[in-house]
């Protein structure tokens, strides 16, 4: 996996993944990371790559030139190896009007061979250069950040995750949150007590069948309680759903 980042702040992104798993997985080679900083791509000679906006409004506008210059040059540098299969790259635009993020898109985006990313900022960038470049708007949620950078890098982070080897086998358990459309089950550690709280007793009887059900129902808990719309799209067994019908004649006020 191939990361290219078009952005102003290379700095935030080399600092950030080269951090921690992304950053142990880079140094193996699993992972590259190349920034591109536009301002280097400046048509005006004095690093200025952004402009007012026409029709006025508050805010500047980056200008397409320079970006366009920089996908340009990255394109030439991916392709000149003609070993690659370089027909269809992906560049992911991050902006608050894409689609939302998601694990299944992390999936199918850990198979390409390359990535390139646009971070954008001020209020936005040209649009002639979206159209002309760009294949991907994401957004990583419906809140405004400053720019594209943390949505790259969360993107990065989770689709990092998917490339094989770039998590251990300890790191890379089987259940986690979303694989299933459930919720993880809460995890405890030692101490056996900690200020006066136990952990559950289920977990210390060494009965793996009864732990396997308690974590499920626990699963199942959690994903009703604090997201039940992904329970739509779950996989349930009768069990499954005969707890889930339990929980709520249980606590009705508190299920959906
Ligand atoms: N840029 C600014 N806010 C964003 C968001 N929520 N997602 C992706 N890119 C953004």
């Amino acid at each position: 996996m191939n990361f290219h980042v078009m952005t102003l702040f290379p700095e935030m992104i080399e600092q950030g993944m080269n951090t921690s798993i992304t950053g142990r997985a880079i140094a193996k080679g699993l992972l590259s990371l190349e920034t591109i900083n536009i301002r280097d791509y400046s048509v005006t000679g004095n690093g200025r790559i952004d402009d007012y906006p026409y029709g006025g409004g508050a805010g500047m506008v980056m200008q397409a030139e320079p970006i366009y210059r920089a996908y340009e040059d990255l394109r030439s540098r991916i392709t000149d190896d003609p070993t690659k299969d370089t027909e269809h790259l992906r560049v992911i635009y991050l902006t608050p009007q894409g689609r939302v993020f998601h694990q299944e898109m992390a999936q199918e985006m850990a198979r390409e061979e390359h990535l390139i990313f646009l971070c954008g900022h001020y209020e936005g960038v040209d649009e002639r250069v979206i159209e002309a470049i760009v294949t991907d708007q994401v957004s990583i949620g419906d809140y405004v950040l400053t720019g594209g950078e943390l949505p790259a890098m969360v993107m990065m982070d989770a689709i990092s995750r998917m490339v094989p080897g770039v998590l251990s086998n300890a790191e890379s358990g089987q259940s986690e949150s979303f694989s299933d459309h459930l919720l993880e089950y809460p995890q405890y550690s030692r101490p056996e007590i900690w200020r006066g709280q136990s952990v559950p007793s289920v977990l210390l009887s060494g009965h793996h069948g009864n732990v396997d059900r308690w974590r499920r129902e626990q699963s199942l808990l959690r994903t009703q309680q604090n997201r039940p719309e992904l329970l739509n799209n779950a996989d349930l067994s009768k069990g499954d759903l005969a707890f889930l019908e339990s929980i709520k004649q249980k606590n009705p006020e508190k299920v959906q």
